[in-house]
């Protein structure tokens, strides 16, 4: 059951709110920046290529909402700096800004208004679609690797709410699923936003997959006892020696498989990869709120003035990772240079 995490429509970027969920899918219709950028940091819309998307998309209503060609330059810069200061890590963010921004500037400088409009929502739209691609590309891709049998452990939401069409890891669920593969999944929940178990679970259980959710505490204890083959999860930046950073816990993951001897996969849209950056020591590491951990959800769980260190992200070094599924193939690490 295919969702639509984000939509144009009528000049608005339409979202699912997915802090409402799993309890209410909840459509939000979004005509201004300000609302996007709270949106972006609040975790409404999240996961990488979705955040990607969603600013390819801002960009282009930045476009939209100016009123004169003179002024049109100065309200997309100012547009692009609010959206880049809203989350650090996915490099999905930046690379969408850039393909955005390189696109206006091949523009001729004298191009009428309407038309500038018209030509940048076109290319937000075309990256919509090219995520939508990638995404089924990675699944058939990843979908070699699945076994009838095979109990696979993932992390966070790397899902159809990740992205703007049916995910990347989650993605290679739903096509090994249509080749009839018979497969088991655990989901971490994932604290402390619960991205597994409101989204992954949510999500997985709509679409017809054996999912178990279990606590992040719980994962060492299932591999051994439940006997799970491996694992898989997505990134949101993945350095040119396949250094990954995803989901605070993903690295203590990949360092249950190496001494459980389970391949650890990684699943991502090649936007994912920094051409930029050489190791995962570059990868810039989003501190979150304190509040996060002091409550749960309105319950204070923690004492109010605790000391709180609040990282989303960790980094994977490559020498744990089996192989990076991409749209373009599977590469073994040792292969993978940044492909
Ligand atoms: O903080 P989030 O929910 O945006 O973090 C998302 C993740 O860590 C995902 O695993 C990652 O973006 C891959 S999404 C296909």
């Amino acid at each position: 059951m295919l969702l639509e995490p984000i939509k144009w429509k009528a000049n608005k970027i339409i979202f699912i709110d997915q802090t409402e969920l799993p309890s209410r899918l909840k459509y939000v219709r979004c005509g201004d920046i300000a609302t996007l950028c709270e949106a972006i940091r609040k975790l409404r819309l999240r996961g990488a290529p979705l955040i990607g998307v969603s600013v390819a998309l801002g960009y282009a209503l930045a476009a939209i909402k100016s009123r004169t060609r003179a002024g049109l330059r100065e309200d997309l810069r100012k547009a692009s700096g609010r959206l880049k200061a809203t989350r650090p890590t996915a490099v999905n963010l930046f690379w969408a800004m850039k393909r955005m921004e390189d696109a206006f500037s091949r523009l001729p400088a004298d191009m009428d208004l309407r038309k500038v409009k018209r030509s940048l929502l076109k290319e937000a739209l075309s990256m919509l679609i090219e995520d939508q691609d990638m995404c089924r590309a990675i699944g058939r891709n990843g979908a070699l690797l699945i076994k009838n049998r095979d109990i696979i452990l993932t992390h966070c939401n790397a899902g159809m709410l990740a992205t703007a069409g049916q995910g990347t890891a989650l993605s290679i669920f739903y096509e090994a699923k249509k080749k009839g593969r018979k497969f088991k999944v655990y989901a971490d929940e994932t604290r402390p936003l619960m991205q597994g178990s409101r989204l992954t679970m949510w999500e997985l259980m709509r679409n017809g997959i054996d999912a178990t959710l279990i606590c992040d505490d719980m994962a060492a204890s299932v591999i051994k006892n439940k006997g799970v083959t491996k694992i898989i999860v997505g990134a949101d930046r993945i350095a040119e020696n396949g250094d990954a950073a995803n989901k605070i816990g993903t690295y203590g993951l990949a360092v249950l498989a190496k001494h459980h001897k389970i391949p650890f996969y990684i699943a991502a849209p090649s936007s994912t990869i920094d051409h930029n950056i050489k190791t995962g020591r570059d990868i810039p590491i989003e501190e979150r709120r304190r509040d996060e951990m002091i409550y749960v959800g309105e319950k204070q769980t923690a004492p109010i003035k605790a000391k709180v260190y609040n990282p989303a992200f960790d980094v994977t070094p490559a020498e744990l990772i089996t192989a990076i599924i991409t749209e373009s193939g599977v590469y073994d690490i040792k292969r993978f240079r940044g492909i």
